[in-house]
């Protein structure tokens, strides 16, 4: 097939008024789009600001909920909810975790009681609640895979019933999906949905992130013997595989700028609702630079989130989600 050559065929045509490059335009980013990664601790400081992360904050309970109202108004769709756990809390073993009343479902419940319709999508994960900050229970000088299952189906259990919409395991082990599907299942929760980490890499991206959660520490955590090498992109066709067939709803694919190609092929290989995560390491990459001068930063924001729609993706959890809706509305 041949699409003509120049002089008669001029690409620029089209491009040269915006009426005509509002109409040639192949992909919307629009609010719907977008989820809004949130972290909670159990202080009374209302907010509380995360160094590596501007115009991101650590919220009391209340001040969640208020915050989250100006989501729900800004017609984002949901968030995404991450515990900063205090460390007298913290044990090997995590066992805070499946603690009822634990600070992650008093918040579920409150902003469940205030914004009901706000989805609200929870982490299942124990990193968060471990005092070595491994997702995973250490037993046999290993990240335990299977030791580690049965509190991360308590853990999804009491969230379920503290009302969240969505569980979101983050963790890249095996087996998870099918056994929180399982206890849903036996538990009657069978409307929660799984949005399933399926192909999440062992990524210098994620710093910010365990800034603002706590489980920083001076040593560099080593999640490679769970999270996906870098260098693999077949390998994310099995994860995603595994998967849906154990029950997920949606799947996440994470990193997301450095991850385009994956977001593409999956996209194009499953007929599956497919999210990309734009980790707390791009969002203040693009912070720092616009700090220093050398970006436009709602330009960058823009672009790098309707980039996710080009490759593929249904949505994106972004730290710019507000920001988005802003600028979008
Ligand atoms: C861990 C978890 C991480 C992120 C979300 N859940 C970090 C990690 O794997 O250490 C990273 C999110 C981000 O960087 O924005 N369960």
């Amino acid at each position: 097939m041949t699409y003509g050559k120049y002089p008669q065929s001029r690409l620029r045509r089209n491009r040269s008024s915006h009426w005509s490059r509002r109409l040639q335009r192949e992909n919307h980013l629009t609010t719907n789009d977008l989820i809004y990664p949130m972290f909670v601790h159990d202080g009374s400081d209302s907010q509380i600001t995360v160094d590596s992360m501007p115009n991101i904050y650590r919220y009391s309970v209340s001040a969640i909920v208020e915050e989250a109202k100006k989501i729900y108004d800004l017609g984002i769709p949901a968030i995404a909810l991450f515990p900063n756990i205090e460390q007298d809390l913290k044990t090997p073993d995590g066992e805070e975790a499946a603690n009822p009343t634990n600070l992650i479902c008093r918040t579920i419940r409150a902003l469940k009681k205030s914004v009901p319709q706000l989805g609200i999508i929870s982490d299942v994960a124990l990193d968060p609640y471990t005092t070595h900050g491994h997702d995973g229970v250490i037993a046999e000088g290993d990240v335990h895979n299977d030791r580690t299952i049965e509190i991360l189906q308590y853990q999804a259990h009491i969230q379920a019933e503290a009302g969240c919409d969505v569980l979101a395991p983050s963790d890249m082990m095996d087996g998870r999906i099918g056994a929180i599907r399982q206890i849903l299942e036996e538990k009657n929760l069978n409307n929660i949905q799984i949005m399933a980490y399926a192909a999440k890499y062992a990524s210098a991206f994620y710093g910010p992130f365990r800034d603002a959660v706590g489980t920083d520490s001076d040593i560099y955590i080593n999640k490679k013997t769970y999270q996906m090498d870098y260098a693999n992109s077949k390998e994310a066709i099995r994860e995603v595989a595994l998967d849906i067939s154990e029950g997920a709803d949606s799947i996440i694919i994470k990193p997301g700028m450095p991850y385009l190609d994956i977001i593409r092929m999956i996209s194009d290989e499953f007929s599956f609702p497919t999210f990309a995560y734009q980790v707390s390491g791009e969002y203040s990459m693009l912070h720092a630079a616009a700090e220093k001068g050398w970006l436009d930063l709602d330009a960058a924001i823009v672009e790098s989130l309707t980039a996710f729609k080009r490759a593929g993706a249904t949505g994106i959890l972004t730290y710019f989600a507000k920001d988005a809706a802003k600028l979008l509305s």
